[in-house]
């Protein structure tokens, strides 16, 4: 082992050196980070699609400088960075030390909530200002060098805002004069910031924040000194913003941090690399320094994998179990490394980085002439939109070419600007092969196996030559292309004068199994100028160049069709343009308005402003402060399941788990894998001593499948080992045998079997439908909607410990909204009493209803091996089985009958809601009574029933998540609203407003809607929005755009809240006062990032009259709280809140004799007192939410939320790419006990929304989609579901929550209203706005009223419903496109 030198290989680590340990081939640096004990590098994927794991590595250049950069961990190979310098969340600052600003910045502008993405963010922002020092970044390479890390919970906007105070502003803005000026104006005009309907907000709307330095009002920053950006408004001119909030989001950052980070180790400054040789069991490690060597250890080796990034290595090797005896680290080989223009070209060594090749391009696009750049320029748009920068950082161009994936980014524009590459071997020489001859087959190249890539030339551009990439994916940060396209056309003069191509070339890819020319479309196009006819020749070519059968992996065969006939259009009009602008006296044929075809992607940073009553004076409640466990979050030092230190002798579980959506097991063969190293067992049905049974409210589910199988991913048996690695590998090794039986896989299926949960579909009814109808509704119209369910996609994966003790206790620190529900799993599958189990949370990693009751199966599993070992057993799900077994937000179907009159007057509603359930009932009962008592959303329906059917189906079982059904409900109702406007001939916001709840009316299901405030919030953002000119600058823009169209649309929601299952409406809290004054506060709820614990620290700190920093908040725990109900339905903080309140009025009145008897004396004193007079100091809180009935009862909900939201748009009709230009929000959140809690989780809420409405596509194995397993979901990580990133956000996105509107429907706690749920729907105004853009798409091409669109608003089905004369050879107008439901 070692360094050819005789070296040894060693890795710095937050400035600590370390040896390499030998025999770590396939080791991550991920995995040996944390067993270090260095847990804030989270594992959030694995597959480099998260950013969860992000850290800095620094190395020193050949030329001595140093270079840092973000690189995605998990990936990582361990020995890549041998010689380098890792700096992890850890070696940056710590809560005891002192925060890094990067940390601290963060954590004051309230950017971290659950906390398990914060590290992540964090490294990718100390990487960036470490890379570019001096430099500061611009705003906008802030936002690149964030997209490839994901944040579920906080909607982008704050950790943006946090990090914007780090970027380099005008110059100009710090000259004395302009501060000067700056603070005069600020002094001059209060609240200068809003400019628009807020402007005056003053006393009632004081805390108003404006999130970029633009809108700073000419404010200087306290924190800065600079022009402000943080945009806290002053209090000058009447403003009641507080010190407090002051102090949390904009004070000055403390430094305290003294070595800010480690200093690049001066052993490595001096160190030369050395060619290593690390030998292991399974692998060998080779990392040579020259070419030769790397030819010779290629041809003794040609099996050996080279790995640069690992960026396809480590995929294979984690998801598909390859595992390769050696490995050619190829990172430091000189000649694949260099990259050189010469008056030709570029030539690339292949061992360069993407960013390297990107920050080449760059620098000799700013150098030479325009017209040789062209190809570069492709190639830096192209690598834009290339995965996010942590894994440009570490992969590298020849990865790229030889993986030869069809759907690689970067080969279509080499095929298409006629790129040659040079490949080289031991005894063969050097050959080159054109890049358009390269690709043979799928993943199959003109290579032999003891050939390298050594290096890609790429010709410049001539003039009048023009090459142009395209991408369409369903994201546009970091994800992979549905289609993507090269084109090069270089043009000539004929004699006549006029314009032909001269020489086309163009090559797809994502439309067959490997990247392709389109030969007749080249053609067609040779020798003709570019005008209409060549346009029609070209499509015709075109398709008949693309051809996918329909069955095709991937799916979505109309779409690429059409997207590859769009990306022609578009390159033609681009070339006609570029010529236009080039040559003299050019022309383009097209009208003005084709120009939107070709306009570019532009998004502005984004930002944001935040309107809220802020609470004069000191009062602890209401006002802004930051989460309570920020600081630990973003120095990496907060706790999650998989972080907590292993007693010894622990072992690792893993979960064998079904292949087959429905079967009988024939044979369950486990006696190889439990002979297998490392393993101590292998455990089935037959050894689970207590009950098989379980489920939360119908024990209708079996722990360890016995005779049958219901789903893919149900577990069968569960293994138990001395490493996580061996309890997989043994688990992969159990034999299960099956025979098929008959599988229902959609609700359709559901629906053709009468599969329904029988008994548990509940009805809502109102009026006499029947009699309505039969009366004459003046209109009916009847139809179907359909909406895909959504992933949680909490960034921490579900993970449970399992502690056995004496005496048959046990104790379970678990990952779950509900320890109560894991306590009762426990104790009825080992058959002990509750007593002897305690169940522990200390924080989730986000849960969002998904942690709710799909992870108590998991924590209950991992109890069996602890029972029989005897043993403490942790398991932790990887990201793909947690999605594929533990349930979605459920799909939903609505048939729906409407009667309405001619104004659009609401008269009858006869709906049948359908919703697929999974395999078991869960909470599936609970989903779709909300789903019948939303159904209304915010309107008026005169008569309404609403039915539903619970769909029983062989997919993982449905739960909860967000809204439980709310918005399912809501969006069938939006969905006929829309149709009725169009119906009716009037614009829909009309029919909203003419149809809009007020104060008293009942709701379907009988109660009377009391302080109603959904008339208020939609007068508040129609204003504020300034919605009428919006819309009708939107009509100008669409006139001028016939290929880039705009909609803005405003939806209204409502949202009630209560358990709808009475008994669950109880809370309690446990409060310890001791001796020095400090408080432990222990309450029933979980803090999963949306601020319980801070909230209910205010209010006892309130309530006490103490400071907020001496109320702590530990952990959930069965022993200091029991029976707790799960911390959901956007209850908490009104219960615990209460229940806390309960325990504090009663130690109140137990101290109060001592105040009266010490005046003057504050509490410390007091309770001092208190104790030598021998005073109970801790009480137990009690709270039950007064007269709610559940469903069925006059009382389902103890109050309801309001809110509404506007949202512009802008569609790209061609390829279905969008942006959201604007996002305005009024939500009702009573008066709120913390308004920057609250608006993190109006914001969170709404990406949420927009995600599931608009960008996140669940894909099951079913008819719709039979290239995939039956009952196997497709969407198993970030790779293949894409949830919002930062560039999804609005562009400029307000949040208001709605000034004097305190909750007085019962005496709530300080009377504020619920948040969690309430603002999710509201994202789906940006799905209605979309659909506006599709109408003013439609109408150009002469398709005029309404067309269904269901949900999500994909790519896919935004470009199909924007049918043109490209759409029309592949899908009719009115086509569906397929989805899982
Ligand atoms: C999260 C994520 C996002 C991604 N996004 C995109 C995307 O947007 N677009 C896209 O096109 N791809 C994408 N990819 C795929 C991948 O990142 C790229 O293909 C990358 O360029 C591979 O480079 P690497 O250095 O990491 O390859 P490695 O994994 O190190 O190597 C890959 C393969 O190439 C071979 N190889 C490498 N170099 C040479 C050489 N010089 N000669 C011969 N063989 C060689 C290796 O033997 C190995 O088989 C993504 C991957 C991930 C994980
Ligand atoms: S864990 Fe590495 S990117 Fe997700
Ligand atoms: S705070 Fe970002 S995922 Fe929870």
């Amino acid at each position: 082992m070692g360094g050819s030198d005789g070296a040894e290989p060693i890795v710095y680590v937050n400035g600590k050196r370390h040896l390499l340990p030998s025999g770590a081939g396939h080791v991550t640096l991920l995995q040996y980070l944390r067993d270090l004990g260095l847990t804030g590098t989270k594992l959030g994927c694995g597959e480099g699609g998260c950013g969860a794991c992000t850290v800095m590595v620094s190395s020193a250049e050949t030329d001595g400088r140093l270079h840092h950069r973000a690189v995605n961990a998990c990936l990582c190979p361990l020995y890549a960075v041998e010689g380098m310098h890792v700096v992890t969340v850890e070696g940056l600052g710590s809560t005891r030390d002192g925060l890094h600003p990067v940390q601290e910045r963060l954590a004051r502008a309230h950017g971290s909530q659950c906390g398990f993405c914060t590290p992540g963010f964090v490294m990718s922002m100390a990487a960036l200002l470490r890379g570019m020092a001096p430099e500061a970044p611009t705003e906008e390479e802030i936002e690149e060098a964030l997209a490839g890390n994901l944040c579920r919970c906080t909607g982008y906007r704050p950790i943006l805002d946090a990090f914007k105070a780090f970027a380099k502003v005008d110059a100009a803005a710090y000259t004395e004069e302009a501060i000067a000026a700056s603070k005069a104006a600020a002094n001059g005009g209060a609240n200068g910031s809003n400019g628009d309907a807020h402007g005056g907000g003053g006393a009632t709307n004081g805390g108003a924040k404006s999130s970029n330095g633009k809108n700073g009002g000419g404010r200087v920053c306290p924190s800065t000194g600079r022009p402000c950006d943080c945009g806290v408004v002053d209090d000058s001119g009447g403003v009641t913003s507080t010190s407090a909030h002051k102090e949390e989001s904009c004070g000055p950052l403390t430094h305290a941090c003294p070595a800010v980070e480690p200093i690049f180790p001066p052993e490595l400054r001096k160190r030369q690399p050395a060619e290593l040789r690390i030998e292991g069991p399974q692998c060998t490690w080779y990392r040579p320094l020259t070419l030769d060597s790397l030819l010779a250890i290629k041809a003794e080796h040609p099996a050996a994998k080279l790995v640069v990034g690992n960026t396809e290595v480590g995929i294979e090797v984690k998801f598909k179990g390859l595992r390769y005896p050696v490995l050619i680290g190829a990172t430091h080989v000189l000649e694949m490394n260099a990259i050189e223009a010469d008056a030709e070209g570029l030539h690339i060594g292949g061992s360069v980085t993407l960013t390297k090749l990107m920050e080449t391009c760059k620098g000799l696009i700013a150098k030479l002439p325009t017209h040789q750049t062209s190809t570069l320029r492709a190639v830096v748009e192209q690598l834009r939109w290339f995965a996010g920068p942590p894994i440009r950082n570490a992969a590298a161009l020849g990865g790229n070419i030889c993986t030869a994936s069809p759907i690689s980014d970067l080969n279509p524009l080499w095929m298409a600007a006629g790129a040659t590459f040079t490949l080289v071997g031991q005894g063969s020489g050097q050959r080159s092969v054109a890049a358009k001859d390269f690709f043979l087959g799928y993943r199959k190249v003109d290579m032999q196996p003891h050939e390298v890539l050594l290096k890609v030339f790429v010709p410049f551009t001539q003039q009048y030559e023009f090459v142009k990439e395209f991408k369409q994916a369903h994201r546009r940060d970091d994800d992979i292309a549905i289609v993507n396209a090269g084109m090069r056309f270089r043009m000539a003069q004929a004699e006549d004068g006029g314009w032909q191509i001269a020489e086309a070339s163009i090559a797809y890819g994502g439309v067959a199994p490997l990247t392709v020319m389109a030969p007749q479309t080249t053609a067609a196009l040779q020798g003709r100028a570019i005008d209409g006819a060549a346009l029609e020749a070209g499509l015709a070519a075109v398709q008949q160049d693309i051809q996918i059968s329909a069955n095709a992996p991937g799916g979505m065969v109309e779409f690429r069709r059409s997207l590859a006939a769009s990306f022609l259009f578009k390159g033609l009009l681009f070339v006609a343009h570029q010529l236009e602008a080039e040559a003299p006296g050019y022309e383009s044929p097209f009208p003005a308005s084709y120009r939107s075809a070709v306009k570019p992607y532009e998004r502005p940073p984004s930002h944001g402003l935040q309107y809220y009553s802020a609470v004069p004076g000191e009062d602890v409640v209401g006002q802004p402060y930051r989460h309570m466990a920020a600081d630990q979050q973003v120095s990496g030092a907060a706790q999650y399941v998989d972080d907590i230190q292993l007693p010894a002798g622990a072992l690792h579980a893993a979960l064998v788990m079904s292949t087959k959506p429905h079967a009988r097991i024939l044979r369950l063969d486990t006696a190889a894998a439990a002979a297998m190293p490392g393993v101590h067992g292998v455990y089935t049905a037959k050894d689970i001593p207590g009950g098989n049974d379980i489920g939360p409210v119908l024990h209708d589910e079996e722990l360890l499948a016995t005779d049958e199988v219901l789903f893919v991913g149900q577990p069968i048996a569960i293994v138990a080992a001395e490493t996580e690695a061996q309890a997989r590998a043994a688990a992969a090794a159990v034999m299960v045998d099956y025979e098929d039986l008959p599988a229902i896989l959609d609700i359709d299926d559901a629906i053709e079997a009468s599969a329904f949960m029988e008994g548990w579909g509940h009805m809502v009814e109102c009026g006499d439908v029947d009699a309505a109808f039969a009366q004459g509704c003046e209109m009916v119209l009847e139809g179907e909607t359909k909406m895909g369910g959504q992933e949680h996609f909490y960034l921490e994966p579900n993970a449970s410990i399992v502690i056995p003790g004496e005496n048959d206790e046990y104790l379970s620190y678990s990952s779950t909204q509900c320890p109560d529900k894991h306590q009762k799993d426990i104790c009825h599958v080992l058959g002990v009493p509750m007593h002897k189990v305690v169940v522990k949370t200390k924080r989730l990693g986000g849960g969002f209803g998904g942690k709710e009751s799909r992870s108590g199966f998991i924590n209950a599993a991992c109890a069996i091996p602890a029972y029989h070992t005897r043993r403490p057993v942790r398991i932790v799900l990887d990201r793909d089985e947690d999605m594929q077994i533990t349930g979605q937000r459920h799909a939903f179907m609505g048939r729906y009958k409407v009667g309405f009159t001619r104004e659009g007057r609401l008269q009858a509603l006869d709906l049948q809601l359908y919703c697929n359930a999974g395999f078991s009932l869960d909470l599936s009962a609970g989903v779709m009574d909300r789903a019948l008592m939303h159904c209304d959303c915010t309107y008026r329906w005169g008569s309404l029933r609403a039915k539903g059917f619970v769909c029983k189906t062989n997919q993982a079982s449905h739960t909860a998540f967000r809204g439980y059904g709310g918005p399912q409900g809501m969006v069938v109702a939006e969905q006929i609203i829309d149709r009725i406007a169009h119906e009716v001939g009037k614009p829909v916001e009309e029919i909203k407003a003419l149809n809009m709840y007020q104060e008293g009316d009942l709701a379907p299901f009988g109660q009377a809607l009391v302080g109603c405030q959904a008339q208020r919030c939609w007068d508040d953002v129609m204003a504020s929005s300034g919605y009428a000119a919006r819309n009708a600058s939107v009509e100008v823009y669409n006139k001028e755009h016939r290929f880039r169209k705009r909609g803005v649309a405003v939806t209204p929601t409502k949202f009630g809240i209560s358990f709808t299952t009475k008994f669950l409406n109880q809370a309690g809290a446990l409060v310890h006062v001791y001796t020095d004054g400090t408080v432990l506060v222990t309450h029933g709820g979980v803090e999963m990032g949306q601020g319980l614990h801070t909230k209910v620290a205010q209010v006892v700190a309130h309530d006490l009259g103490i400071p907020l920093q001496d109320v702590y908040i530990a952990e959930t725990a069965t022993d200091k709280v029991p029976n707790a109900s799960p911390t959901a339905a956007s209850a908490s903080s009104d219960m615990y809140g209460a229940a806390a309140a309960d325990a504090c009025a009663q130690l109140n009145g137990r101290l109060k004799p001592y105040y009266e008897k010490m005046p003057g004396k504050g509490f410390k004193e007091v309770v001092m007192a208190a104790y030598l007079d021998r005073t109970d100091l801790c009480a137990h809180g009690f709270y039950s939410t007064p007269d709610v009935t559940g469903f069925g009862g006059l009382y389902p909900f103890n109050y309801l939320c309001y809110g509404a939201a506007v949202s512009e748009v802008e569609l790209d009709t061609l390829t279905g790419d969008f942006q959201v230009l604007r996002t305005d929000i009024c939500m009702d959140v009573g008066k709120s006990l913390n308004p920057s809690i609250d608006i993190g989780q109006v914001e969170g809420g709404f990406v949420q929304g927009m995600g599931w409405s608009c960008i996140e596509e669940l894909v099951w194995g079913d008819k719709q989609h039979a290239w995939v397993r039956p009952g196997q979901l497709f969407t198993r990580g970030p790779g293949t579901y894409k949830i919002p990133t930062a560039n999804d956000i609005p562009v400029d996105f307000r949040v208001t929550l709605l000034r004097n509107a305190p909750c007085e429907r019962t005496p709530m706690v300080h009377s504020s209203k619920a948040v969690g749920e309430p603002p999710f729907f509201l994202g789906t105004s940006v799905f209605f706005a979309l659909k506006e853009a599709c109408y003013a798409a439609r109408a150009d091409a002469g398709l005029t009223g309404w067309f269904r669109l269901d949900l999500p608003a994909t790519p896919e089905r935004l470009r199909l419903a924007c049918a043109d004369t490209l759409t029309r050879p592949y899908a009719a107008p009115d086509m569906l496109p397929k989805i899982s439901c």
